[in-house]
């Protein structure tokens, strides 16, 4: 049986990983900035991490949600407290999409209404609401389609208003800082007026964190920036360092009903125990306050490269945009420089998400890899 083919795959096949490091079958050293898609919070194999989740899994892996489960209440508190988001509910679930599809439907519940409001450019994820609300026509089958979203620009509040004026909107999503869109960030004052209008019109504002969350950008969650309070904020990649858990934050206004929500996996023994490692060592290793300071480094170091027109994003949650596509300085940069960086939307944007562990030394280690490659770039141009 061959696998289903949907991954546009890269020839190589990393076996070992070790903090910002992966290794491949040759055991060929890579540079990952790329931490899997921002999953890779606290690094490959943080020994952490590794031990927590090799005690749960000795003592007990996995039981259903029928019964009581101390991690999961220790995780509402850890998350409480270094989040700073007092007074919402934990519900936990497996991944970004799952966490998005119930916060949607949450708000369908608790507005006993049906649209969504969403933005250009977004990414949600790939189940029913959640890619309804994706501004991607070719990943949204017909079943899909069914969903009533309208889609509207970073800024337009005016259009936000206008749609919510028909009292049929459930709830507005937005990604904080957009991800595969490009890393587009509206302003402040868009995201205060979209919690106005929000109150207002009883929609509920979901924010999507599950890129920008549990500490990438340097704060716990993006939004925090902007000084708002959604009444749901969704969690996923970074969260269990690779382990798959998502959540979400639930506003106490949302009232819970027994059978609302649910799942088998969600929120699991070994999940739980993924994630209160990397809140341990997020805390423990004062990694948010690394992300601002590298982060300035980076920067700073990505705007004497002249090629580099824009740079986008915060903390490890970066873009560099560059004046023509980027695919082959990716390809170069993965297999000449043993370098893993992203992609995104927009073809001439590379894109950074790696661990929230990077030192000084890594940045170095890209930016002269960079320079190289735009220089062999140049001189192949210039010869032809
Ligand atoms: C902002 C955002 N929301 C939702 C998702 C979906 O997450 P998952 O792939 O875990 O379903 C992603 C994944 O890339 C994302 O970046």
């Amino acid at each position: 049986m061959s696998l289903f083919n949907v991954y546009p795959l890269f020839d190589v096949t990393p076996v070992k990983g070790k903090d910002v490091f992966v290794y491949d079958t040759n055991n060929t050293k890579y540079l990952d900035l790329y931490g899997g898609h921002a999953v890779i919070s606290i690094g490959h194999a943080h020994p952490t991490y590794t031990k927590a989740i090799t005690d749960q899994v000795n003592t007990l892996g996995f039981y259903s949600n029928s019964i009581q489960n101390p991690l999961q209440v220790e995780l509402a508190k850890q998350i409480t407290s270094i989040s700073n988001c007092e007074d919402y509910h934990l519900f936990l679930c497996n991944s970004g999409a799952e966490a998005n599809e119930n916060a949607l439907k949450l708000a369908s519940f608790h507005t006993n209404k049906k649209k969504v409001i969403a933005f250009k450019n977004s990414f949600h994820g790939r189940t029913s609401a959640a890619v309804a609300a994706t501004d991607n026509p070719k990943i949204v089958a017909p079943i899909n389609a069914q969903q009533e979203v309208i889609f509207l620009e970073f800024e337009d509040l005016v259009g936000v208003e206008k749609a919510l004026q028909n009292n049929d909107v459930c709830a507005v999503i937005i990604e904080t800082i957009q991800g595969v869109g490009g890393l587009d960030e509206a302003s402040t004052n868009f995201y205060q007026g979209l919690e106005r209008l929000c109150n207002e019109y009883n929609t509920l504002l979901i924010a999507d964190e599950i890129q920008s969350g549990f500490g990438r950008t340097g704060d716990f969650f993006a939004f925090q920036k902007h000084g708002i309070t959604p009444d749901i904020i969704s969690m996923a990649k970074g969260m269990g360092n690779g382990f798959p858990i998502g959540g979400i934050l639930i506003h106490p206004k949302i009232k819970a009903s027994f059978g609302l929500l649910g799942t088998t996996f969600g929120g699991n023994h070994l999940a739980c125990a993924a994630s209160l490692a990397v809140i341990k060592v997020l805390q423990e290793e004062d990694l948010m306050k690394n992300v601002k300071e590298i982060s300035t480094y980076f920067t700073q170091k990505l705007k004497e490269i002249p090629e580099v027109i824009t740079i986008k994003g915060r903390g490890l949650m970066l873009g560099i945009e560059f004046s023509q596509p980027i695919a082959s300085l990716r390809k170069s940069m993965l297999f000449d420089q043993h370098i893993f960086t992203g992609s995104a939307k927009n073809p001439n944007l590379l894109r950074l998400l790696p661990s929230l562990t990077l030192k000084k030394e890594h940045v170095d280690t890209f930016i002269s890899a960079l320079k190289e490659v735009l220089s062999m770039n140049q001189k192949i141009a210039t010869a032809n």
